[in-house]
Protein backbone atom coordinates (compact mmCIF):
# COMPACT_ATOMS: atom_id res chain seq x y z
CA UNK A 1 0.00 0.00 0.00
CA UNK A 2 1.03 3.18 -1.07
CA UNK A 3 1.89 6.04 1.91
CA UNK A 4 -0.79 8.70 3.65
CA UNK A 5 2.02 11.36 4.40
CA UNK A 6 -0.03 14.08 6.51
CA UNK A 7 2.27 16.95 5.99
CA UNK A 8 1.42 18.92 9.23
CA UNK A 9 4.74 21.29 9.34
CA UNK A 10 3.93 24.46 11.69
CA UNK A 11 5.18 26.52 8.35
CA UNK A 12 2.52 24.43 6.87
CA UNK A 13 -0.43 24.86 8.98
CA UNK A 14 -0.01 28.72 10.00
CA UNK A 15 -0.06 29.18 5.77
CA UNK A 16 -3.47 26.66 5.59
CA UNK A 17 -5.04 29.08 7.87
CA UNK A 18 -5.17 31.89 5.90
CA UNK A 19 -5.52 29.97 2.74
CA UNK A 20 -8.86 28.76 4.01
CA UNK A 21 -10.07 32.31 5.46
CA UNK A 22 -12.67 33.32 3.27
CA UNK A 23 -11.56 37.14 3.57
CA UNK A 24 -8.09 36.20 2.10
CA UNK A 25 -7.63 37.95 -0.88
CA UNK A 26 -6.82 36.26 -4.89
CA UNK A 27 -3.29 37.75 -4.46
CA UNK A 28 -2.70 36.25 -0.70
CA UNK A 29 -4.41 33.52 -1.75
CA UNK A 30 -2.55 32.97 -4.95
CA UNK A 31 1.09 33.44 -3.17
CA UNK A 32 0.23 31.32 0.06
CA UNK A 33 -0.93 28.01 -2.34
CA UNK A 34 2.49 28.81 -4.04
CA UNK A 35 4.57 28.89 -0.36
CA UNK A 36 3.09 25.68 0.79
CA UNK A 37 3.29 23.58 -2.15
CA UNK A 38 6.78 24.80 -2.24
CA UNK A 39 6.70 23.48 1.31
CA UNK A 40 5.30 20.13 0.79
CA UNK A 41 7.77 19.93 -2.21
CA UNK A 42 10.61 19.47 0.47
CA UNK A 43 8.78 16.67 1.83
CA UNK A 44 7.59 14.55 -1.64
CA UNK A 45 11.10 15.01 -2.45
CA UNK A 46 12.77 12.98 0.35
CA UNK A 47 13.51 10.12 -1.39
CA UNK A 48 13.81 11.20 -4.95
CA UNK A 49 16.74 10.22 -7.35
CA UNK A 50 20.52 11.54 -6.52
CA UNK A 51 22.91 11.23 -8.82
CA UNK A 52 26.90 11.68 -8.00
CA UNK A 53 28.90 14.43 -9.76
CA UNK A 54 32.62 15.60 -9.05
CA UNK A 55 33.37 18.80 -8.10
CA UNK A 56 36.36 20.73 -6.08
CA UNK A 57 35.88 22.82 -2.67
CA UNK A 58 38.50 25.15 -2.00
CA UNK A 59 39.98 22.17 -0.06
CA UNK A 60 39.70 18.98 -1.96
CA UNK A 61 38.11 17.11 -4.76
CA UNK A 62 34.80 15.11 -3.74
CA UNK A 63 32.26 13.39 -5.44
CA UNK A 64 28.84 14.96 -4.26
CA UNK A 65 25.12 14.54 -4.75
CA UNK A 66 22.69 16.59 -6.42
CA UNK A 67 19.03 15.93 -7.47
CA UNK A 68 18.11 13.94 -10.53
CA UNK A 69 15.68 16.38 -11.62
CA UNK A 70 14.85 15.57 -15.16
CA UNK A 71 13.87 12.27 -13.33
CA UNK A 72 10.81 14.45 -12.32
CA UNK A 73 7.31 15.56 -13.64
CA UNK A 74 4.53 17.63 -12.38
CA UNK A 75 0.70 17.00 -13.58
CA UNK A 76 -1.36 19.51 -11.99
CA UNK A 77 -4.94 18.91 -12.99
CA UNK A 78 -6.41 21.86 -14.41
CA UNK A 79 -7.63 24.84 -13.64
CA UNK A 80 -6.37 24.61 -9.50
CA UNK A 81 -3.33 22.71 -9.98
CA UNK A 82 -1.61 25.33 -11.74
CA UNK A 83 -1.50 27.12 -8.37
CA UNK A 84 0.86 25.01 -7.43
CA UNK A 85 3.16 24.32 -9.82
CA UNK A 86 5.58 27.22 -9.50
CA UNK A 87 6.47 26.74 -5.96
CA UNK A 88 7.14 23.07 -7.00
CA UNK A 89 9.41 24.28 -9.50
CA UNK A 90 11.23 26.60 -7.29
CA UNK A 91 12.88 23.73 -5.53
CA UNK A 92 12.82 21.48 -8.61
CA UNK A 93 13.56 23.79 -11.58
CA UNK A 94 13.99 20.85 -14.33
CA UNK A 95 11.35 19.12 -13.58
CA UNK A 96 9.16 18.65 -16.80
CA UNK A 97 5.03 19.92 -16.60
CA UNK A 98 2.37 18.11 -18.08
CA UNK A 99 -1.49 18.75 -17.77
CA UNK A 100 -4.87 16.81 -17.43
CA UNK A 101 -7.74 18.83 -17.88
CA UNK A 102 -10.67 17.63 -15.30
CA UNK A 103 -13.68 19.66 -14.46
CA UNK A 104 -16.33 17.94 -12.16
CA UNK A 105 -19.65 17.96 -13.02
CA UNK A 106 -22.11 20.13 -10.91
CA UNK A 107 -24.51 17.76 -10.35
CA UNK A 108 -23.55 14.07 -10.93
CA UNK A 109 -19.77 15.17 -9.36
CA UNK A 110 -17.97 13.11 -12.25
CA UNK A 111 -15.09 14.32 -13.39
CA UNK A 112 -15.08 14.91 -17.07
CA UNK A 113 -11.59 15.18 -19.46
CA UNK A 114 -10.99 17.69 -21.75
CA UNK A 115 -7.48 18.29 -22.42
CA UNK A 116 -3.93 15.91 -21.44
CA UNK A 117 -0.70 17.02 -22.74
CA UNK A 118 2.71 14.81 -21.30
CA UNK A 119 6.10 15.18 -21.17
CA UNK A 120 7.43 12.73 -24.18
CA UNK A 121 9.22 10.62 -21.79
CA UNK A 122 6.58 10.86 -19.25
CA UNK A 123 6.91 7.21 -18.82
CA UNK A 124 10.53 7.57 -17.14
CA UNK A 125 9.76 9.70 -14.71
CA UNK A 126 8.48 10.05 -11.29
CA UNK A 127 4.98 11.81 -11.91
CA UNK A 128 3.45 14.30 -8.98
CA UNK A 129 -0.49 14.62 -9.76
CA UNK A 130 -1.05 18.46 -8.26
CA UNK A 131 -4.37 19.41 -7.35
CA UNK A 132 -5.17 21.45 -3.89
CA UNK A 133 -8.53 19.48 -3.56
CA UNK A 134 -9.47 15.71 -3.03
CA UNK A 135 -12.70 15.73 -2.49
CA UNK A 136 -14.75 12.62 -3.58
CA UNK A 137 -11.36 12.03 -5.40
CA UNK A 138 -12.97 11.10 -8.99
CA UNK A 139 -11.10 13.72 -10.06
CA UNK A 140 -7.57 12.44 -8.78
CA UNK A 141 -8.26 8.83 -9.70
CA UNK A 142 -9.13 9.56 -13.31
CA UNK A 143 -5.92 11.48 -13.28
CA UNK A 144 -4.01 8.90 -12.03
CA UNK A 145 -5.64 6.15 -14.55
CA UNK A 146 -5.09 8.60 -17.23
CA UNK A 147 -1.48 8.35 -16.40
CA UNK A 148 -1.55 4.72 -16.44
CA UNK A 149 -3.53 4.09 -19.40
CA UNK A 150 -0.46 5.67 -20.76
CA UNK A 151 2.62 3.44 -19.27
CA UNK A 152 3.36 5.96 -16.44
CA UNK A 153 3.84 3.66 -13.05
CA UNK A 154 5.53 6.16 -10.52
CA UNK A 155 3.30 8.08 -9.41
CA UNK A 156 2.91 10.23 -6.36
CA UNK A 157 -0.77 12.64 -5.82
CA UNK A 158 0.09 15.71 -3.88
CA UNK A 159 -3.16 17.82 -2.52
CA UNK A 160 -3.43 20.76 -0.07
CA UNK A 161 -7.11 19.53 1.54
CA UNK A 162 -8.51 16.12 1.68
CA UNK A 163 -11.57 14.77 2.81
CA UNK A 164 -11.80 11.47 4.38
CA UNK A 165 -14.56 9.98 1.05
CA UNK A 166 -11.66 11.23 -0.99
CA UNK A 167 -8.33 9.35 0.39
CA UNK A 168 -10.15 6.25 1.00
CA UNK A 169 -11.70 6.53 -2.96
CA UNK A 170 -7.89 7.02 -3.98
CA UNK A 171 -6.51 4.31 -1.44
CA UNK A 172 -8.62 1.52 -2.94
CA UNK A 173 -8.84 2.56 -6.65
CA UNK A 174 -5.14 3.00 -6.68
CA UNK A 175 -3.12 1.70 -3.45
CA UNK A 176 0.44 1.99 -5.32
CA UNK A 177 0.35 5.46 -5.17
CA UNK A 178 2.40 7.69 -2.11
CA UNK A 179 -0.67 10.73 -0.99
CA UNK A 180 1.17 13.99 0.46
CA UNK A 181 -2.03 16.37 2.11
CA UNK A 182 -1.59 19.32 4.16
CA UNK A 183 -4.51 18.66 6.04
CA UNK A 184 -7.52 15.77 6.44
CA UNK A 185 -10.53 17.45 6.82
CA UNK A 186 -14.04 16.51 7.99
CA UNK A 187 -16.06 15.07 5.57
CA UNK A 188 -17.75 16.22 2.26
CA UNK A 189 -21.21 18.87 1.92
CA UNK A 190 -24.30 17.53 0.45
CA UNK A 191 -22.28 19.09 -2.56
CA UNK A 192 -19.12 17.61 -2.73
CA UNK A 193 -17.44 20.60 -0.89
CA UNK A 194 -15.03 19.92 1.59
CA UNK A 195 -15.66 20.60 5.21
CA UNK A 196 -14.40 22.83 6.44
CA UNK A 197 -12.23 23.00 3.50
CA UNK A 198 -11.40 26.63 1.46
CA UNK A 199 -14.03 27.14 -0.98
CA UNK A 200 -13.56 26.10 -4.53
CA UNK A 201 -9.72 26.48 -5.19
CA UNK A 202 -10.28 27.17 -8.65
CA UNK A 203 -12.39 30.28 -8.02
CA UNK A 204 -10.55 31.59 -5.36
CA UNK A 205 -7.10 30.99 -7.24
CA UNK A 206 -8.10 32.59 -10.12
CA UNK A 207 -10.85 35.19 -9.21
CA UNK A 208 -13.73 33.82 -10.81
CA UNK A 209 -16.93 34.00 -9.23
C1 LIG B 1 -11.86 20.88 -8.12
C2 LIG B 1 -10.50 20.56 -7.55
C3 LIG B 1 -10.32 19.12 -7.95
C4 LIG B 1 -11.72 18.58 -7.86
C5 LIG B 1 -11.85 17.80 -6.58
O1 LIG B 1 -11.79 21.15 -9.46
O2 LIG B 1 -9.50 21.41 -8.02
O3 LIG B 1 -9.80 18.95 -9.26
O4 LIG B 1 -12.62 19.71 -7.83
O5 LIG B 1 -13.10 17.19 -6.50
P1 LIG B 1 -13.29 15.62 -6.59
O6 LIG B 1 -12.26 15.01 -5.68
O7 LIG B 1 -14.68 15.41 -6.09
O8 LIG B 1 -13.13 15.20 -8.01
P2 LIG B 1 -13.05 21.64 -10.33
O9 LIG B 1 -13.75 20.45 -10.89
O10 LIG B 1 -13.88 22.58 -9.51
O11 LIG B 1 -12.39 22.34 -11.56
P3 LIG B 1 -11.49 23.69 -11.62
O12 LIG B 1 -10.14 23.35 -11.03
O13 LIG B 1 -11.42 23.94 -13.09
O14 LIG B 1 -12.17 24.79 -10.86
N1 LIG C 1 -13.37 21.29 -5.30
C1 LIG C 1 -13.06 22.44 -4.65
O1 LIG C 1 -12.50 23.38 -5.24
N2 LIG C 1 -13.40 22.56 -3.35
C2 LIG C 1 -14.01 21.57 -2.68
O2 LIG C 1 -14.28 21.73 -1.47
C3 LIG C 1 -14.32 20.38 -3.37
C4 LIG C 1 -13.98 20.28 -4.68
Amino acid sequence: MGKLVICDHPLIQHKLTFIRDKNTITKDFRELVGEVATLMAYEITREAPLEHTTIETPVAEMESAVLSGRMIGLVPILRAGLGMVDGILQLIPSAKVGHIGLYRNEETLQPVEYYINLPTDAQERMLIVIDPMLATGGSANAALSALKKRGCTHLKLMVLIAAPEGVEAVRSAHPDVDLYVAALDERLNEHGYIVPGLGDAGDRLFGTK
